[in-house]
């Protein structure tokens, strides 16, 4: 089986617009998919239309020693299986501080043995004892890369802590990749940071890109995913080539056990990520290219039901 998490400790990099994909691609070519949702803001579940379940039929169940296989009740949306989040993840996260209630998920997972070939965690913009665990259960990082100031410096904090969790917690975590998203190649920002990030981290840095895309952005609006929305469109076309990349990194890492995740890059830590220029200031706010020209494809959408 093969366990991932989609992590960056920062926001609105594409974490979950990424676990939803992958899934989704996963599912369309055979391969059974389970997503469990721990950002206790649900919204990969609200995304995608699934109302909250009781907090016992919800990811909440496997931090529940006594969980059982039966009590769960995935969800089928577009071609996987979704556990949804709960918001009473927020209220039990004070209850669950012991060092040990970051191992709930990789004990339940591998007490249950699930029927799956993938689990997909998409996890919170932060770390918690939620994106601990996910980490904790995982043989593979995948770190939604948003080529801007502050996405860059999450990325590489979220790179950090998924090698700390490997040495300290899960020596089998095999692997990291960064997968650059919502690339805007009008943007001269982002390919500053992307040049940045791939020197820096040479093969860490997936091939190829998630680039900015009106039908990820109409498919998220419309609840379902941009395979259903429109299979050719550019979204759909980045996401199905990302997964098939995902897919071989693992394969060969697996094949020569010297997965890309296993050593610091080189040089360790040494570089910081460009300061954006003057001109570009807003960028440390999240809204980068300040000298870039406008753009169509730039698309915002408001978060439905958030
Ligand atoms: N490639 C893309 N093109 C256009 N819009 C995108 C793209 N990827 C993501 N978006 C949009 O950007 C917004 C943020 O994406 P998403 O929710 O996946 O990020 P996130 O990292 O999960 O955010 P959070 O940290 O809040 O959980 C969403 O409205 C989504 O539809
Ligand atoms: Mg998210």
């Amino acid at each position: 089986m093969i366990v991932c998490a989609v992590c960056n400790h920062k926001g609105g990099t594409g974490k979950t617009t990424t676990a939803i994909h992958v899934a989704a691609a996963l599912g369309l070519s055979g391969k059974r998919v389970l997503v469990l949702d721990l950002d206790p803001q649900g919204f990969l579940s609200r995304t995608l239309d699934v109302p909250e379940p009781d907090p016992e039929s919800s990811v909440l169940s496997f931090f529940d020693p006594e969980m059982d296989a039966e009590d769960l009740a995935p969800t089928e949306v577009s071609g996987f299986d979704l556990i949804p989040s709960s918001s009473t993840l927020t209220k039990r996260m004070r209850r669950l501080n012991k060092p040990t209630d970051v191992l709930w998920m990789r004990e339940n997972l591998r007490r249950l043995d699930l029927p799956y070939d993938v689990v997909l965690f998409d996890t919170a913009a932060a770390v918690t004892v939620y994106s601990l665990n996910a980490l904790v259960a995982s043989r593979h990082v995948l770190i939604p890369v948003l080529p801007e100031y502050q996405g860059v410096v999450g990325a590489e904090q979220t790179f950090q802590t998924a090698d700390l969790v490997r040495r300290k917690l899960n020596p089998d975590l095999l692997t990291r990749s960064f997968l650059l998203t919502q690339v805007d190649a009008r943007k001269r920002i982002h390919h500053t940071y992307q040049k940045y990030l791939r020197n820096k981290y040479d093969d860490y840095v997936m091939e190829g890109q998630i680039r900015t895309s009106t039908s990820l952005a109409e498919a998220h609006e419309e609840g379902r995913t941009v395979f259903d929305h429109d299979s050719g469109a550019r979204g759909a076309r980045d996401y199905a080539n990302a997964t098939d990349r995902f897919l071989q990194r693992i394969r060969t890492a697996e094949t020569t056990g010297d997965g890309v995740g296993t050593a610091d890059p080189s040089p360790p830590s040494v570089e910081s990520p460009p300061e954006p220029p003057e001109s570009a200031a807003p960028s440390r706010n999240g809204n980068a290219g300040g000298n870039d020209p406008p753009t169509e494809e730039i698309v915002r959408p408001k978060r439905t039901g958030s």
